[in-house]
């Protein structure tokens, strides 16, 4: 798919959870198995492998167990990892580039790492390993349920920290200034999903290497799984959309250097090189 789908994929993507009540044609569900087949093997940060798979024909209450928070969806993506911090990393950066190209394809998605059944999938699917997350994927509904605009509001869906408390450069008395070259590059990770809507990252550039951090109260919530090692990497996905769209070249680093900050733990580094740094 092309990068710039996915930057406005990015841009529009919004967590779905009511479907149309239709059932879905052949042409979407080769769409959806072709994105997801396109995906498998892909590489992430950390060198792990992505193994994701998809599911049709599923009438979501009682077979996939979503305690009726998904309503109506046709199919699920979703894949395995093992359970290990680094593992999940990677799972959420390559789960988030399928998100994404199912975006701008059209469809509705959803992360959902709390409120499934994962031996219901499992049964169904016959995935052996551990299932960090999966989405369901179909044509959004036009009205969202009741229960949807609940959770959605208690996760204050939409609404994000400002900048300020995000972006930083070598402290957190330093916030990004407005204006910075990378500023539009991290806009991109400020308006990523996270669980909950935490937004546990906090991200720093400092003499050409971006650090992200992401906050210990994230990265606590280990059952079922720990989600701040999913959130960590859907936004190292957008942080490398974004820095690949608009022409910074980046490499992953073993970075010694990286300062210890209390409540946070450091995920990543990555030297980064283009205009204006
Ligand atoms: C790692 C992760 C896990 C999530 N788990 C769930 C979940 O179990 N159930 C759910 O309804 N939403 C879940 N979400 C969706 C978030 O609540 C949602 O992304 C957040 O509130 C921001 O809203 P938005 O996606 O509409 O921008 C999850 C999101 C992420 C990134």
């Amino acid at each position: 798919m092309d990068a710039k789908k996915r930057i406005e994929a990015i841009r529009k993507r919004v967590s779905v959870r009511s479907f149309a009540d239709a059932p879905s044609t052949v042409e979407m569900k080769e769409t959806i198995r072709r994105l997801t087949t396109s995906h498998a093997g892909r590489k992430g940060p950390f060198g792990h492998t992505f193994r994701p798979f998809f599911v049709e024909n599923v009438k979501t209450t009682g077979r996939i167990g979503t305690y009726g928070f998904i309503k109506n969806a046709p199919a699920f993506v979703g894949g395995v990892a093992n359970k290990e911090f680094l593992a999940l990393v990677d799972f959420a950066h390559a789960f988030e580039h399928l998100m994404l190209d199912l975006v701008a394809e059209g469809f509705g998605t959803c992360w959902l790492a709390e409120t499934f059944k994962r031996g219901k999938i499992s049964s169904i699917t016959n995935v052996e390993g551990f299932i960090p997350a999966v989405s369901p994927v179909g044509i959004p509904a036009r009205k969202k349920s009741l229960r949807e605009r609940a959770i959605a509001g208690l996760a204050r869906a939409r609404t994000r920290r400002p900048p300020e408390e995000l972006f930083f450069l070598s402290s957190l008395d330093e916030p990004l200034p407005k204006g910075h070259p990378l500023g539009d590059v991290f806009e991109l990770v400020r308006i990523a999903p996270s669980g909950g809507n935490r937004q546990p990252w906090r991200l720093f550039i400092e003499e050409g290497i971006i650090r992200l951090y992401i906050k210990k109260s994230a990265v606590k919530s280990l059952f079922p799984v720990n989600i701040g090692a999913l959130d960590a990497g859907i936004a190292l996905a957008h942080l490398e959309l974004g820095l690949d769209h608009l022409s910074y070249s980046f490499e992953y680093c073993d970075d010694a250097e990286a300062p210890p900050r209390k409540g946070m733990l450091h995920v990543a580094s990555m030297k980064v090189s283009g205009a204006g740094l």
